[in-house]
């Protein structure tokens, strides 16, 4: 749903023609953007790279989480949120998400042991997480929490912006964000060594590189996911048409759901703080996955303007289909699966209430271009179809 436009084409091609595009340059694309990022989040420091799921795996590393420890997650996201676990060393748990379709905090503190090192909530579609428990339940035991807000760049948790709430946090800027440079991510914290931590793990050759860290942090062995100047470019543009974008997202979104409402069988799917949803998906929740399958099939024989979903069934979002965690192949050379020393039993059944809410849950994905008018017809359109 990102836009673009020639002013993206323009800071690319300045990039391109001025041979500029390496990060550590003077004016550097990429500080300015670490910069506005971080000024605009409200955070002390941003690290752009190479994408969402090498900002989990580097915000993990930062945090120390490794060999021996449960990261929990939950059930429906992105597989690259269990995945990035496994990447440093631990097991991913997981834990049943609510109505929300975000993690369901009483299930998280049901499934804390004594390994439990780190939590990944995930602001799934744009729809902020119940922070406030979530957070209780991680100072209970102690564990660090990592906000996975890919989907949500720019939405908040009562009044504080998602990514920032938890000790670090991840956004992606791949091709179907809000804002978009193709790929491409970032980390964010106010922690200083965090910071450096994810700095040194971001680029294996920065002590050659990079002028001095702001603390001194040893160094330790990393990877290469540092971004390109040319997609730093594109994001300093995309920055600037977020709040727009939100806006509008917000605005359609609420025209349509003002005419859904409510009905017998059927209500809008529940936030914890609709205000600070980023407005991508409007979730309608019904008693049955039947009725889903009815709504949809009329609705795809009604000419009708949107995008529309059942959670259910996008594969890669849901565990069922995430074959090497469930089948525990956590790594490509057999020693370095971490469920060699740490098994986990997976099974297909082991997250009923997510299975059951993805599959009575509707969505309608919103189109930030749509006019007032358009979208309350869209609305009355999807009120028609649940009416039967
Ligand atoms: C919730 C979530 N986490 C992590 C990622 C990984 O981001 P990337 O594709 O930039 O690696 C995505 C991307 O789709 C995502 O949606």
């Amino acid at each position: 749903m990102f836009r673009i436009g020639e002013e993206e084409v323009a800071a690319v091609r300045e990039t391109l023609l001025g041979k500029r595009m390496w990060r550590y340059q003077r004016d550097s694309q990429t500080e300015r953007f670490e910069h506005a990022l971080s000024r605009k989040m409200n955070t002390g420091y941003a690290l752009a790279l190479a994408s969402g799921t090498g900002a989990l795996i580097a915000g993990l590393t930062a945090l120390g989480i490794g060999p021996g420890d449960e990261v929990l997650v939950p059930a429906y996201t992105y597989i690259s949120t269990a995945i990035a676990p496994l990447a440093v060393g631990a097991v991913p748990i997981l834990v049943e998400v609510d109505e929300t379709l975000t993690m369901d905090a009483s299930d998280l503190r049901r499934k804390i042991t004594p390994r439990s090192r780190a939590v990944i909530p995930v602001h799934i579609n744009g729809h902020p997480c119940d922070m406030d428990r979530i957070l209780a339940v991680a100072a209970e035991h102690d564990i660090s929490v990592l906000e996975d807000a890919c989907q949500s760049v720019g939405g908040s948790y009562r009044g504080r912006r998602l990514g920032t709430i938890g000790e670090m946090g991840a956004f992606s800027f791949n091709f179907y964000k809000i804002i978009s440079c193709g790929e491409g991510g970032a980390v964010l914290t106010r922690d200083p060594v965090l910071y450096e931590r994810a700095r040194i793990y971001h680029d294996s050759g920065l002590c050659f590189f990079s002028p001095g860290q702001e603390v001194p942090v040893p160094l330790f062995a990393g990877v290469s996911m540092r971004i390109s100047e040319v997609l730093s470019a594109i994001l300093n543009v995309q920055l600037e048409r977020l709040d727009g974008i939100l806006d509008d997202l917000r605005t359609v979104k609420r025209a349509i759901g003002r005419e859904i409402g409510e009905g017998p069988d059927w209500r809008l799917s529940p936030m914890h703080d609709a205000d600070g949803d980023c407005g991508i998906k409007l979730g309608i929740l019904l008693d049955t996955p039947d009725r889903v399958g009815a709504v949809l099939a009329r609705l795809r024989t009604d000419d009708f303007p949107l995008g529309l979903e059942c959670p259910f069934y996008s594969e890669r979002h849901v565990y069922i289909n995430w074959e090497a965690v469930l089948e525990q192949r956590g790594a490509a050379h057999p020693l370095r699966n971490p469920f060699r020393e740490m098994p986990v039993p997976y099974t297909d059944d082991m997250c009923p209430s997510t299975l059951d809410v993805l599959r009575r849950t509707l969505y309608v994905i919103v189109n930030p271009e749509l006019e007032a008018a358009a979208a309350a017809e869209a609305g009355r359109k999807v009120r028609k179809a649940l009416e039967g």
